[in-house]
């Protein structure tokens, strides 16, 4: 889990600076009160250099993030964009959001997009595929990249959980066109709210910038109120007090997701020979940010059990079983744009409703107690071995 268990003094100290420099909470303007301070571009400096990519763009959320990179696309009426049905329902939000058409695919062993059957689902209509690093573990972005450039679609990325992971060497979020972060505080780094889009070109970079901010260029040749505009917009600026947490999380990051692996592999080494358990699938090249340990038992009675059983031993377990409502699209019967496009839902995804029910996730802490692998295993063997 998260940033949240070491958000402390260096956090504290950054949003000092604020006030100590005049106390200005805006990203932009008022240059005459800030004393040069900008904690906001300063954040998105960090995290592009972070990321490796030329631009990053923070705003309000995860969800604002994936909507911020949806408007760069000039989406028309009908358009439609792919995502995986095991996401959280932000992903699918922001696309009727986009007023584009959401189609969700299967999952494979990874709990992540399936490339297969993400290409079966292509029409001549669908403009992008938004893939999901969902519990921390890479999707499959070799494939889905080649799927992709095969049919023309632009891919972005939803690293809403994947923030400090890679594939391959490259960091999740940066294999698509855009790549969107979550900075809600169940995150591996935590603003509070917030989100970070980050691309590839200059041109996207520039478009969502706007867009973002009224349709701000913020020329800087004349004032604010006088700013140039091409085109329509919304406001998800960030705050100069999230930019300056956010400086102060991204430092802790790879230690973050250091300790989360260290603990994940203790708890697994504790648990892995328990008879009839299956580790998550993960693509070669992973470096996970291991969020989460997810494991399939062999029916969804069992993976309920386990659950009832750690739940009881004052335990837990995230979001699987137990939390499908919100993250599997197959239960999303209160959204009518995905019923007018999958219709009953109940039955749309049933590898992925099968695969799902039979899956336990357990939460990983960065300040994991030495006792928890015995007191897990303890209880997952009650019910399996
Ligand atoms: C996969 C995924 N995408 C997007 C979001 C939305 O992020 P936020 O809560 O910052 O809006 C979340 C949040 O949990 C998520 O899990």
């Amino acid at each position: 889990m998260p940033g949240f268990e070491l958000i402390g003094a260096e956090e504290q100290a950054e949003i000092n600076d604020i006030f100590a420099r005049g106390g200005v909470l805006f990203r932009h303007g008022f240059d005459a009160l800030r004393n040069d301070c900008f904690k906001v571009r300063e954040f998105e400096a960090a995290f592009a250099a972070y990321m490796k990519v030329p631009h990053a763009l923070a705003v309000t959320s995860g969800t604002a993030a994936l909507r911020v990179a949806l408007a760069v696309l000039d989406l028309q009426p009908g358009d439609e964009i792919i995502t995986q049905s095991f996401t959280f329902v932000a992903t699918a939000e922001a696309i009727i959001e986009a007023r584009a058409v959401p189609v969700c695919c299967e999952v494979d062993a990874t709990l992540n997009m399936d490339p297969i059957d993400l290409e079966r689902r292509i029409t001549p209509r669908t403009r992008a595929v938004i893939a999901v690093h969902m519990l921390g573990t890479p999707a499959r972005l070799r494939e889905i990249s080649a799927v992709c450039s095969r049919h023309n679609v632009v891919l972005i990325e939803d690293a809403a959980w994947g923030c400090g992971g890679s594939l391959d060497g490259r960091a999740l979020g940066t294999w698509g066109r855009m790549g969107t972060f979550s900075f809600d505080f169940a995150k591996t780094m935590t603003t509070g709210e917030g989100g970070m889009v980050v691309f590839q070109n200059r041109a996207d970079y520039e478009r969502a910038a706007a867009w973002h901010d009224h349709g701000h260029e913020n020329n800087p040749t004349v004032p604010r109120w006088e700013d140039t505009r091409s085109g329509s917009g919304f406001n998800y600026r960030m705050t100069e007090l999230q930019g300056a947490v956010g400086l102060a999380q991204l430092r802790k990051l790879d230690d973050v997701v250091r300790r989360q692996r260290t603990n994940r592999d203790a708890l697994w080494r504790a648990i892995a020979d328990i008879p009839h358990i299956t580790g998550r699938a993960v693509p070669d090249g992973s470096h996970e940010t291991a969020d989460a340990l997810v494991f399939e038992v062999p029916s969804a009675h069992i993976a309920r059990d386990v659950r009832a059983k750690l739940v009881a031993n004052g335990l837990s377990t995230k979001i699987l079983p137990e939390a499908v409502t919100w993250h599997f699209a197959g239960t999303w019967s209160h959204m009518p744009e995905l019923v007018q496009q999958h219709g009953n839902l109940a039955n749309a995804f049933p590898a992925t409703a099968e695969r799902l029910a039979r899956c336990v996730s357990l939460p990983i802490t960065v300040k994991m107690d030495e006792a928890l692998p015995a007191r897990m295993r303890a209880a997952i063997e009650s019910v399996i071995g």
